[in-house]
């Protein structure tokens, strides 16, 4: 993957930055667009994403994968999984993922979150934008996020780290997970399964308003998540009606 990376300094959000620069035709496979501080920083489920001035991470990595593209949850799990290698090559330890792909560390504080995202569906020109967030040098965060979900940083894990080092570590990490996505997505899944903790005890997964129960059989892109129930049965859910999942 060629990788070129487009500083920003502060801007609106570096995914935003992306799309731009696909809607002008200037977007190559493997962009990276990079910014000091956000505005409009966006999280999943159309939360904001908190991205002060100070040397944590907002990156925004551009893919122009050949037709068919990615499976769009193994792309998911692919860029989560490559954060989290990266960040453990950066010094991280004990580091888990939570579905679908927030990094946290051993307490369940959140470390890093991912937003892919594409805009339209082209079946014969396929993009994507898969945005990362890492807190590496922050030490406070805003109450109204502290009161969702414990937060850390590196930092405040005791890892000093550059933003650009770190920044280099994910890149080579995703683009590996990416390989691996393609040529043997069943290895890609199992290392999932193990790195977000899902085969140790029962799950509970949320299909729409349907909350099921049972322990992870199997995880398979084109089949779904298998759970054996209570009751002994096996009960698929396809991965795209998956909104949430934990252990219990
Ligand atoms: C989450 O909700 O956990 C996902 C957070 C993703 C944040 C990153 S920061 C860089 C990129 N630009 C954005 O506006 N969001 C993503």
């Amino acid at each position: 993957m060629d990788r070129r990376v487009i500083r920003h300094g502060v801007t609106d959000s570096t995914s935003e930055r992306a799309f731009a620069a696909l809607a002008e035709g200037s977007a190559s496979h493997g962009d990276v667009h990079l910014a000091t501080a956000q505005t409009r920083g966006r999280g999943r489920l159309g939360r904001e994403w908190s991205s002060p001035e100070g040397g944590d991470l907002y990156a925004s990595l551009v893919l122009l994968p050949p037709p068919p593209g990615y499976d769009p949850v193994g792309l998911t799990m692919a860029v989560g999984l490559g954060v989290l290698r990266g960040l453990e090559r950066a010094g991280g330890e004990e580091l888990m993922l939570k579905w679908p792909n927030d990094v946290v560390d051993a307490a369940g504080a959140k470390l890093a979150g991912v937003l892919v995202e594409s805009r339209g569906l082209q079946p014969d020109a396929p993009h994507y934008v898969a945005g990362f967030g890492v807190n590496i040098t922050r030490t406070e965060f805003p109450a109204e996020l502290t009161a969702e979900r414990p937060v850390t940083s590196l930092r405040l894990l005791g890892i000093t780290a550059d933003t650009e080092g770190v920044l280099e570590e994910i890149l080579g990490e995703l683009e590996a997970a990416l390989t691996q996505l393609i040529a043997n997505p069943s290895a890609l899944c199992s290392t999932f399964v193990r790195r977000a903790g899902l085969f140790n005890g029962p799950l509970e997964v949320q299909r729409g308003k349907e909350l099921c129960r049972g322990r992870l059989l199997e995880l398979d892109l084109e089949i779904g998540l298998t759970l054996e129930t209570a009751e002994g049965a096996a009960l698929t859910i396809p991965l795209e009606h998956v909104s949430a999942l934990r252990q219990v």
